[in-house]
């Protein structure tokens, strides 16, 4: 029993204690010997995405049943006095990612014997998403040095070959030598190949003759649309322009934004295989002064597990694909100060690419 003195102090720690599950911006789970839930905070509920009465007094074996042990938010090993401090863990719920920071120890009675444990989380998302971002612009930043050489080394030997591979022709032409004129002609589409791809690969590094202009956006998608349309038309894709009037004007390069959107929209078309609609709207974004544009598809979505990688060079789920297109738009976009964002819930995937109007 406690004191009388005691009293307004415990009253003080309970109400603390109450306000801290209540209202904190942490996620608290309690945890009693019996490894059931004793108590969880309202913020714990909203990032698990359980109810409350769902939960309490549940084992936390239930609980977490369905849940890989790699992204499990409490171990048994918690009541055995194992402590873990600043523990990252990543939580998926609804098809929504959390990226959770974590600690948690025991707690123990005045004799120091376990009585039960806690697990406090802080959702660190945007952190996390921020330090991606940092780490991915100076990957994209090395692998553009290493391109921009080993693609100028590519390039010269390439035009000597073309050079003589053009004079073989020739002669065979004159010659009457058709089959050997034939190879070489493959020898030259492939050669005109590989030029493509150095080409994209030098984009990677540093786009050469940028010429930044105003650039009504409004004005460069009509200009593109029926190419565009053309692509779509393979796949029996329906396009769909929901054009705005009166949109801002951006500083941009005239044939890279071109890129972008083509790029992108390739991309939505690739993944509609069975047919579907590519729908591209603009709006502005008054906040942060954005011009905003949204390629969305009705096709198979972006897996959570793949949906970090996309924006990676090199990183491609298509046999043919090299998997450069979204790193160069992003890329680019991001030298005109702007940004690209993906979001694939459900059905369908949306890429929204942001730039700052003049
Ligand atoms: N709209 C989309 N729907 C589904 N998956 C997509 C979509 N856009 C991109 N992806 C995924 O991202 C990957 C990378 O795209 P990226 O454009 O960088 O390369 P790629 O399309 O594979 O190759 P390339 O663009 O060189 O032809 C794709 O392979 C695909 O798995
Ligand atoms: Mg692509």
């Amino acid at each position: 029993m406690r004191d009388r003195e005691e009293g307004p102090q415990l009253n003080l720690l309970q109400r603390f204690s109450d306000a801290f599950l209540k209202d904190i911006n942490l996620g608290v789970l309690l945890i009693s010997m019996d490894f059931t839930l004793a108590d969880v905070s309202d913020r714990a509920t909203q990032i698990l995405g359980m109810d409350r009465e769902h939960i309490l007094n549940k084992s936390l074996d239930e609980i977490f049943a369905t849940v890989p042990s790699q992204h499990k938010l409490v171990q048994r090993t918690v009541l055995h006095g194992a402590v873990v401090r600043n523990h990252a863990v990543s939580w998926t719920n609804n098809m929504e990612r959390f990226e959770l920071l974590l600690d948690s120890n025991v707690l123990k009675d005045s004799q120091g014997n376990i009585v039960g444990a806690y697990v406090i989380f802080k959702d660190v998302t945007n952190m996390r998403s921020l330090e991606e971002m940092v780490q991915r612009s100076d990957r994209l930043a090395m692998i553009g040095q290493i391109a921009a050489g080993t693609a100028h080394e590519i390039r010269n030997p390439l035009t000597s070959i073309k050079g003589f591979l053009q004079v073989l022709r020739r002669t065979f032409e004159l010659q009457g030598m058709n089959k050997e004129q034939s190879y070489t002609e493959v020898m030259l589409e492939e050669i005109n190949r590989i030029n493509e791809l150095v080409n994209e690969f030098l984009l990677l590094s540093k786009p050469k003759h940028v010429s930044y202009e105003r650039i009504d956006v409004t004005e460069v998608l009509r200009g593109i649309l029926p190419i565009i349309n053309n692509e779509a038309i393979l796949y029996s894709v329906h396009l769909q322009y929901e054009a705005s009037s009166h949109l801002p004007e951006v500083i941009a390069d005239r044939e890279l934004l071109k890129q972008v959107f083509l790029n992108i929209c390739k991309n939505g078309i690739e993944a509609m295989s069975d047919g579907g609609m590519l729908t591209i709207s603009e709006k502005v974004d008054i906040v942060d002064r954005n011009v905003c544009i949204d390629i969305h598809d009705t096709g198979s979505g972006i897996p959570m597990f793949v949906i970090d990688k996309i924006f990676d060079p090199f990183f491609t789920t298509k046999d043919t694909g090299t998997g450069l297109g979204l790193s160069v738009c992003q890329r680019i976009i991001h030298d005109m100060g702007g940004t690209i964002r993906v979001s694939s819930k459900g059905f369908g995937t949306t890429f929204t690419i942001s730039i700052p109007y003049a």
